[in-house]
């Protein structure tokens, strides 16, 4: 009799894992929630009438436990390597061609292209085939053990059908589907900002009962330590192995008819699978991050083996963050340097792509009242890559009703003067010379790093001597010497950090001349054109003397430009402020040979140089630079132009790809060669 019972205990147990799988892993049930429940609770009443069949690897264990105090560390057998980054689909080229090197072949090679999960990361131990440890990444060396938590996981099988492995340790991420995590969230009073901090605070919950009512899953994409030989090859072979150990898997998982992995030898599958998938991604019903391409081949991937902390054989493809919906709490407005009124818009806390945003660009007055942009309003943010974020559009869907339409300032914020609408570039500005911040601005510039660039002068610091009205214009700095009994006086100032200062502001009135011109912030008068102006005119007394056509003739100078710039050159408070600085003896530095440019005509342009020529590859490199190019050894995203001499090398292909600018010297026409 009490035989019958075990075999019928344990035929329960396999057919609820059997269903478990199919529910959670397979997405398709065989049998209704009702009948699911039925067998549950017929297991739990027999276990419950039996104790003597009660085991902790039943499914109906997955309840959770008492809390404990801390988790305890564990060793992991074989280290957690984490991924290198990479952020484009040309990058994911130069992975394929770095791991040819390595493998010293020419020849193509195979790689699993897998969805790279956005949760954490957990390895499960089944000793055999009972899950006997559930670890946490760690530091890659050590991790929390959280087998109490693991356990409550709705996927993870407590048991698995491979009996004949001693050890076997799966790794894989957790993770929460969206909804789930909404309406997790919509539950709780500390609401997580998004799935995957949602998952990271369940998983390491102290009560794994808590976890066990947080609606986690596991996905597994590699394994640990293995007690027999391998019975698989390859990744791909790995994954399929999955299906038979009953281990969740997200291989059958499609979307949009499409799968999420693909196994390619062609460098180009892989860059239309990449841009498949990032497609789809905002339609999964799980985050994913990027992909992972992985050298197919185990026998390979050992034999490359991993640089520091990370793999060799595999390298994270990540997409561009996607568009987030948060609230636009304010519109603040800030006078900048030259006056214009920029909005900037101030959200609630939303995390883009990594990052907490709280702050964002509106691009200027005319966009918000295109975009019907109001405060209040729910707003979809984006940020691709460093760039700052933008508020892109509104969800209408989401709008008061009651709410007003913004209201273009009619007055400076920092000094009440009513503001003037430039006609042609919808620009709102502040026309006050003495506005605070349009001096703030104009000083903080000016001591920039490309400016004057004073070591130890801080934004802080300016702002103190501003309000004092010790610096009103930039000559006061070269003054300060003379407070130096005052500045010592001022609380956070010692006569040793004062006079460093006071030293280095010294050493900076021998300027070179583009800097000088730079520092001055004269509309439109950026970096390059201020170095153009530097090199072309060699002292202010020629700049002042120049006319409007020479101006206007410049390298890269537009009309606009030089008529803006000449009207500033012919006003008497700017030849006033110049002439003040000289008096002080600023004086201009003679520009290092390298700094001298023969031409601007290369100013933007990115090569990498393939190929051979005649004078050798570095005559090349500094006729580019001279001209002003930035050369770079390897084809990356900023690259723009690919210089060919003769036979050149596999560089070409890959550009060509890249649909990169192809030229030869002759094409370039530059100053300074000598062919
Ligand atoms: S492979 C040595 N495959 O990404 C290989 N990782 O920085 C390391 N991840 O901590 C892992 N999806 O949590 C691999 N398909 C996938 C993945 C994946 C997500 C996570 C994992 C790891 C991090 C790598």
């Amino acid at each position: 009799m009490n035989e019958k019972i075990k075999l019928k205990v344990e035929s329960l147990r396999s057919e609820i894992e059997k269903h478990n799988y199919n529910y959670f892993v397979l997405a398709a049930p065989e049998i209704s929630d009702h009948s699911y429940d039925q067998l549950f609770q017929e297991l739990v009443e027999l276990e419950n009438k039996y104790p003597e069949f009660k085991s902790t690897f039943s499914p109906s264990q997955k309840v959770g436990s008492l809390p404990i105090s801390s988790f305890s560390k564990t060793t992991h057998k074989i280290p957690m390597l984490s991924l290198q980054n990479s952020y484009s689909p040309e990058e994911a080229i130069d992975f394929y061609e770095r791991t040819q090197k390595f493998l010293k072949t020419t020849k193509p090679l195979e790689f699993f292209i897998e969805p790279k999960l956005d949760g954490v990361a957990l390895e499960l131990t089944y000793t055999k085939g009972k899950l006997t440890s559930a670890a946490t990444r760690g530091n890659g060396i050590t991790g929390e053990m959280v087998l109490e938590n693991a356990r409550t996981i709705s996927n993870v099988p407590l048991e698995i059908p491979s009996t004949d492995l001693e050890i076997l340790q799966i790794r894989g991420e957790t993770l929460m589907f969206k909804d789930d995590f909404e309406s997790l969230n919509s539950n709780l009073d500390k609401k997580f900002a998004n799935p995957r901090n949602a998952t990271a605070g369940s998983l390491r919950q102290l009560d794994s009962r808590v976890t066990a009512q947080r609606p986690l899953r596991f996905y597994a994409y590699s394994f640990g330590f293995i007690s027999n030989n391998l019975s698989f090859k390859s990744q791909s072979d790995f994954l399929f192995k999955l299906k038979e150990w009953k281990i969740p898997h997200l291989l059958d998982f499609k979307i949009a008819k499409s799968s999420l992995y693909l196994k390619t030898n062609s460098p180009t599958k892989i860059i239309e699978h990449y841009k498949k998938v990032e497609k789809l991604r905002n339609n999964l019903p799980f985050e994913i991050d990027g992909l992972v391409i992985k050298l197919n081949d185990i026998e390979l991937q050992n034999k490359i083996g991993f640089i520091s902390r990370s793999p060799r054989w595999a390298s994270a493809l990540k997409f561009t963050p996607t568009k987030v919906l948060t609230q636009l709490l304010d519109i603040q407005v800030q006078t900048g340097r030259t006056g214009a009124l920029t909005p900037v818009a101030k959200l609630a806390p939303v995390e883009v792509g990594g990052v907490i945003v709280q702050q964002a660009s509106l691009h200027n007055f005319l966009e918000i009242i295109r975009k019907d942009i109001r405060i209040g309003d729910q707003v979809f943010i984006e940020r691709a890559g460093d760039v700052i974020p933008k508020v892109d559009s509104v969800d209408f869907s989401k709008r008061n009703p009651k709410s007003l339409p913004y209201q273009i300032p009619m007055c400076c914020p920092s000094c009440n003067v009513t503001v003037k609408l430039e006609e042609d570039e919808s620009i709102l500005r502040c026309e006050n010379p003495t506005c605070p911040a349009i001096v703030y601005e104009k000083l903080k510039h000016f001591i920039s790093k490309k400016a004057f660039d004073i070591d130890g002068f801080g934004k802080q610091k300016l702002k103190r001597f501003i309000d004092l009205k010790w610096i009103l214009d930039p000559k006061d700095i070269f003054l300060l010497k003379n407070k130096k009994e005052l500045i010592v006086e001022l609380d956070g100032f010692q006569e040793k950090s004062t006079t460093k200062l006071l030293e280095q502001i010294e050493k900076k009135k021998s300027i070179q001349f583009s800097r000088w011109i730079f520092a001055m912030g004269i509309r439109h008068i950026g970096e390059t054109a201020s170095k153009t102006l530097g090199e072309h005119f060699q002292n202010w007394e020629s700049l002042f003397n120049a006319s409007l056509e020479e101006l206007t003739e410049l390298s890269d100078f537009g009309d606009k430009m030089a008529k803006s710039l000449f009207e500033t050159l012919q006003s008497a408070s700017f030849k006033n402020q110049i002439e003040e600085l000289t008096k002080l003896e600023l004086t201009l530095a003679k520009v290092g040979a390298k700094q001298q440019l023969t031409s601007t005509a290369l100013e933007n342009h990115v090569f990498v140089i393939t190929g051979g020529f005649s004078k050798g590859r570095s005559y090349i490199q500094t006729l580019l630079e001279e001209n002003g190019a930035q050369v770079q050894k390897s084809l990356t995203k900023k690259t723009t132009h690919l210089l060919c001499g003769e036979k050149p090398g596999s560089k070409l292909k890959k550009a060509q790809t890249m649909g990169l600018k192809i030229c030869n010297l002759e094409d370039l026409k530059i100053k300074g060669d000598q062919y």
